[in-house]
């Protein structure tokens, strides 16, 4: 029996986006008409940014931009084709070289972006025969990579390692349904964790891993550049080289540019290159992204006063919001959210903040929880002291009038 086809097959689209309204959840974008510098012109105002993950400012070193338009005259502006086919370049090789150096590992491989790199790596180092035991706050583009794997999971509560060790221990001793033992047991973690900044606790986890014979893979998407030795990320600020199978890292955040690397063995490399989809089915870096990420290796090495910088202006901002009586959540790094509750009080008060020259996005669910709508504000190495003073007086101004703080 034929049925009449409804007249608009996406019409749910449209109750759904209404839905979202309803909620007050709707998000619009924000556009820049200037450079993601420290002082940005915002929806056509100026205002000073909280809002990137430009941690070091290096989106506008002078090294990175020259790097840039170096390789885009030289190479031209895309690279033309996937990796596989003959999309690599000899600077795709060498910024892997150099990611490599800098990590001290075997080997590294660089996808177009972070999400990418977390979608494509894990449903090639873990699959159905395996088990991974990840932590209850990581990021989205992990929790993809690991629906993608259809590998069985298990969540730990958020870097509690004491449930980590009983859920390692317990797949040990159970297996899987059928009675075999898993053929391995990946832990996943973020290093920095994106919406609250708290660090995950690496060297437990590492314990607990080792233990049980685990291979731990850590995302240090907000670690690298932030973290460790010029910003070498989590495993090198707890001194764990070697114990720490796989590292993912972004190139869009701290490092100024876009891409995502993995950084591990060369077996892994190798087996990344044969399998991983996004590099065997999506375009490679355009030839000027490789350069500057190459350059923002190099400024990482060559200048760490500004990572100084950043945790001097993080560790100032962060005591400020509190002496004015912020909650600032479990932060322990650049990520300082500021925490509100509400999601339309969270929305109100970023909104109140562009009015005074403020840009903080607020960030609501299914961001995070629904009672958990925060600001969610990252200095960078890049604020002079006066921007820090001019965000600081807006927070207490609107804070006061919004009745989130006393006064
Ligand atoms: C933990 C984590 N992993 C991965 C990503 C994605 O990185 P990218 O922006 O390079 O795609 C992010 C960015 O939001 C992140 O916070």
């Amino acid at each position: 029996m034929s049925t009449t086809p409804p007249l608009d097959p996406l019409g749910h689209l449209a109750d759904d986006l209404a839905q979202v309204r309803a909620q007050g959840l709707y998000r619009p974008l924000h556009v820049m008409s200037s450079a993601n510098r420290t002082r940005v012109t915002v929806d056509g105002r100026e205002a000073i940014t909280l809002a990137s993950n430009n941690y070091l400012g290096l989106n506008t070193h002078p090294r990175l931009i020259e790097a840039s338009l170096d390789a885009l005259r030289r190479f031209g502006a895309g690279s033309g084709a996937v990796r596989t086919i003959s999309g690599t370049m000899a600077l795709h090789e060498e910024l892997e070289t150099e990611l490599a150096r800098f990590k001290h590992v075997e080997a590294a491989l660089t996808f177009q972006s972070g999400f990418t790199c977390n979608t494509g790596v894990i449903p090639v180092v873990a699959g159905e025969p395996d088990l991974i035991v990840s932590d209850a706050f990581n990021h989205a583009s992990i929790i993809d990579g690991m629906r993608l794997s259809k590998a069985p999971r298990v969540i730990y509560r958020h870097k509690d390692v004491a449930h980590l060790r009983e859920l390692l221990a317990t797949a040990r001793r159970e297996g899987r349904a059928d009675g075999q033992a898993y053929r391995a047991i990946l832990v996943v973690t973020d290093g920095v964790f994106s919406m609250d900044g708290d660090i995950a606790p690496l060297p437990g986890i590492v314990a607990a891993a080792e233990e049980q014979g685990a291979a731990v893979f850590v995302d240090d998407a907000h670690a690298s550049g932030v973290l460790g030795r010029n910003g070498r990320g989590s495993v090198d600020h707890f001194d764990l080289h070697g114990r720490v199978a796989i590292q993912v890292g972004t190139l869009s955040k701290a490092m100024g540019v876009l891409g995502g690397y993995v950084a591990g063995s060369r077996t892994l490399r190798e087996m990344l290159v044969q399998r991983a989809r996004p590099f065997l089915f999506s375009t490679s870096h355009p030839p000027a992204v490789a350069a500057a990420c190459i350059a923002a290796i190099h400024v990482l090495e060559d200048e760490p006063e500004l990572i100084e910088r950043l945790w001097a202006n993080t560790r100032r901002f962060k005591a400020e919001l509190a002496r004015m009586g912020f909650d600032t959540g479990v932060s322990e790094t650049p990520i300082t959210p500021v925490m509100v509750g509400d999601s339309a009080a969270a929305i109100r008060f970023a909104d109140r903040l562009l009015d005074e020259g403020v840009w903080a996005t607020s960030v609501v669910f299914p961001t995070v929880a629904l009672d958990g709508a925060r600001l969610r504000t990252i200095v960078t190495a890049a604020h002079s002291d006066e921007e820090l003073d001019t965000c600081l007086d807006a927070f207490s101004r609107v804070g006061r009038e919004l009745g989130l703080i006393a006064g």
